[in-house]
């Protein structure tokens, strides 16, 4: 258990270094040419972003027996990382609002979000570089493995926007690899920056790999679910779009009659038009897959914790409980 006044005191930790990794984020840029590739950058990565990554690369450091400053560079690395999966995951599903703000692409154009995309690639590794130690070969595999992963995860997504026969199983690890992976990788890379100890690296990436799965389930839940001043996207995008979500499939599985064909509707058209969304949101509560997305993640998010046992630590232990938490009661 977290007592109240522990939890005061890891949120305003997330304050403190939500603070310092905004002030690092924008140095990334300071004195670069072009500008007409790094203003993009900078408009795409700063503001609104939780930093949620680079902030579980710090807690894994931590939790591995390390300390903050041996991985800073190394969680901005991983924010640039995320944000290159960001501006090409908006140009893949049509998305004009992130962040409360219009999109790179719209913004600027789909060239240039291109090219800003493969920028902080490149600038995440450079990132990385500067905190990784001499010949730590497993830190870059680590990391490229993420990328791999992304790309992979992220293709199998557009696939089955037009596949029909998408099941929750398919679903599962599609989000692993869109979502989950990069996770993993925060994780492991704070643990593997600090330490060589299999177990403990080990048991933040299965912590990792739960909380993931937790993490995109949410995402499709806010999807629809969310306040849009407060979730910074468009509401019903996914629907939009012709998304297989969790919602979706879980819907598809419990709907019969008129719900059903419905469903079977937005198989064929590839999704609904926005109108539509309100029918689409009323047939969901209904087939009560709210509540189904939200025990789904609670589950993952238990799984998450139980890996935790390896902890002596009871500090370290108690910060990745208090951030699984934290994830699962978020509102963005
Ligand atoms: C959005 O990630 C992409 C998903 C994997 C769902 P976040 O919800 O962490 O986005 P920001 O960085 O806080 O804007
Ligand atoms: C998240 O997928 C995965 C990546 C961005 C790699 P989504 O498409 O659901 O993310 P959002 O909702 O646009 O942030
Ligand atoms: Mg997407
Ligand atoms: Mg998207
Ligand atoms: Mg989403």
């Amino acid at each position: 258990m977290i007592s109240e006044s522990d939890n005061e005191k890891f949120l305003n930790l997330y304050k403190n270094e939500l603070v310092k990794l905004e002030l690092k984020i924008t140095r990334v840029f300071e004195k670069r040419l072009p500008k007409s590739l790094y203003q993009p950058c900078k408009y795409a990565i700063e503001s609104g972003g939780k930093r949620i990554r680079p902030f579980f690369v710090l807690l894994a450091a931590k939790a591995a027996g390390g300390n903050f400053d041996q991985v800073y560079n190394a969680a901005i690395a991983v924010e640039l990382l995320h944000n290159f999966t960001l501006v090409h995951d908006d140009i893949m599903d049509n998305s004009t609002i992130r962040r409360c703000r219009p999109t790179l692409h719209i913004k600027y154009d789909v060239n240039t979000a291109i090219l800003a995309g493969d920028s902080l690639i490149a600038l995440a590794y450079e990132y990385l570089l500067k905190d990784t130690p001499e010949n730590s070969k497993s830190i870059i595999e680590t990391f490229t493995q993420s990328v791999v992963e992304v790309c992979e995860g992220q293709s199998l997504d557009k696939e089955f926007e037009t596949r029909r026969n998408v099941t929750i199983n398919d679903y599962k690890k599609m989000i692993y690899q869109k979502t989950a992976a990069l996770l993993v990788m925060s994780g492991k890379i704070g643990a593997q920056m600090v330490t060589v100890k299999k177990n403990i690296i080990d048991a933040i990436s299965k912590y990792a790999a739960n909380i993931g799965m937790a993490f995109q389930i949410q995402d499709d839940l806010l999807d629809i679910t969310a306040n849009q001043n407060k979730f910074g996207k468009k509401i019903g995008n996914d629907l939009i779009e012709g998304k297989k979500t969790f919602l979706f499939l879980k819907a598809y599985e419990k709907a019969s009659g008129k719900d059903k064909r419905e469903l079977n509707n937005f198989i064929k058209n590839k999704g609904i038009p926005e109108h539509k969304i309100p029918v689409f949101n009323e047939i969901y509560e209904r087939l009560g897959v709210f509540e189904d997305a939200k025990n789904e993640i609670k589950r993952y998010t238990q799984l998450g914790i139980n890996q935790l046992k390896v902890f002596k630590d009871k500090e370290a232990k108690n910060l990745l409980v208090w951030f699984a938490n934290f994830l699962l009661n978020r509102k963005y």
